[in-house]
């Protein structure tokens, strides 16, 4: 009797990507600049703090809810773009030489975009980054999950502070995948300066960058995007003084606090800002600030662009070949450009 036919089948598990956190690595050189950051943020005439302190693990959260809001139309709308444009998507990368590329993904959070990408770009490596740590590591271990085979290397970093990547990550064929119109969350100087550094082949290495980016339209349309019936982007910008106050030891009180979007057509940029609802004293260890009464701390832009804008942009920066698809409404652009 043959018992091996009598046996189940053993299924191979799956491989488990490689996690490179470049994040944690200088936990204590990051607290201190993290805290050095958001002192000097709140205590300027125009208190701001940067939107990276949105994303601790419940403002990912948040952020993962925002995306699937009626009102929040980007992600739906650029999912629909990458749904109908695979293919020309893929002919794009191919035209320039590029069939197997590195995919670096970046800001990839739940790596929800890029799974959807994967089976029509086949790269040899993704490299999913963020600054999200502990998320991105659950995320790529569900993707490699779905992708046994895909070579996975994730990596935890912040690459607004700079994108150099580590040296596991292929040079060959290195596709920047940047979706999601997180480069609005940029000023328009940053920006460039960005696309600058990937567009430098001495820098980034890059062969091409994909990118999606929200478009300008009806003020309505994109305050209600920012500011949802439910109030999940306000408990999104509320979160963000929670962060504050365990980062720096500050005492906001969030109830003291209201969530406003504002679309300022002048500067091209939606600005979130939370608002002081009386005068208030938030005190951190070695400073302190007074908030008057209807006084703001400016925690977001995000810059609308055209698709014109933006193709400037691009050519500014390097990149010399440049293609994008849009949905039927124009609501936001899908960029594919080459050096
Ligand atoms: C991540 N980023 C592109 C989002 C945006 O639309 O600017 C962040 C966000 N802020 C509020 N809602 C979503």
């Amino acid at each position: 009797m043959n018992l091996a036919l009598k046996l189940p089948a053993l299924a191979l598990p799956p491989a488990s990507p490689q996690f490179i956190n470049r994040y944690s690595q200088s936990s204590q050189g990051q607290a201190q600049s993290a805290v050095r950051e958001l002192a000097e943020g709140l205590s300027a005439a125009a208190a701001s703090v940067s939107p990276k302190y949105f994303y601790n693990a419940l403002g990912s959260k948040l952020f993962e809810a925002i995306t699937r809001l009626d009102e929040y139309y980007p992600t739906r709308t650029e999912a629909g773009i990458f749904e109908a444009a695979h293919t020309q998507i893929a002919g794009a990368l191919a035209e320039a030489g590029i069939t197997h590329p590195c995919l670096i993904d970046l800001g990839a959070g739940n790596c929800a975009k890029a799974s959807r990408l994967i089976p029509h770009l086949q790269p040899r490596q993704y490299v999913p980054v963020d600054i999200s740590v502990d998320f991105l590591r659950d995320a790529a271990e569900q993707l490699q999950s779905s992708f046994p085979a895909l070579d996975i290397i994730g990596v935890g970093m912040d690459f607004s502070a700079g994108l150099v990547l580590p040296p596991e990550v292929q040079q060959r064929d290195r596709v920047f995948f940047y979706p999601g119109s997180s480069l609005g969350n940029f000023s328009t100087e940053q920006a460039l300066a960005f696309l600058q550094h990937i567009a430098d082949p001495a820098q980034g290495q890059a062969r091409g960058l994909l990118l999606g980016i929200d478009l300008v339209k009806d003020k309505a349309t994109l305050e209600a995007a920012y500011d949802d019936a439910l109030g999940v982007t306000a408990a999104f910008n509320k979160n963000l003084l929670r962060h504050v106050n365990t980062l720096l030891g500050a005492d906001f009180d969030v109830r003291q606090w209201r969530h406003l979007a504002l679309f300022n057509e002048a500067e091209s940029r939606i600005e979130m800002h939370l608002q002081a609802q009386r005068n208030l004293t938030v005190r951190w260890p070695g400073g302190e600030r007074v908030f008057r009464g209807g006084e703001r701390i400016h925690t977001e832009s995000s810059y609308k662009y055209t698709v014109a804008s933006m193709s400037a942009l691009l050519r500014r920066a390097g990149f010399t070949r440049i293609s994008y698809w849009t949905d039927p409404e124009d609501w936001f652009a899908v960029f594919w450009a080459s050096v």
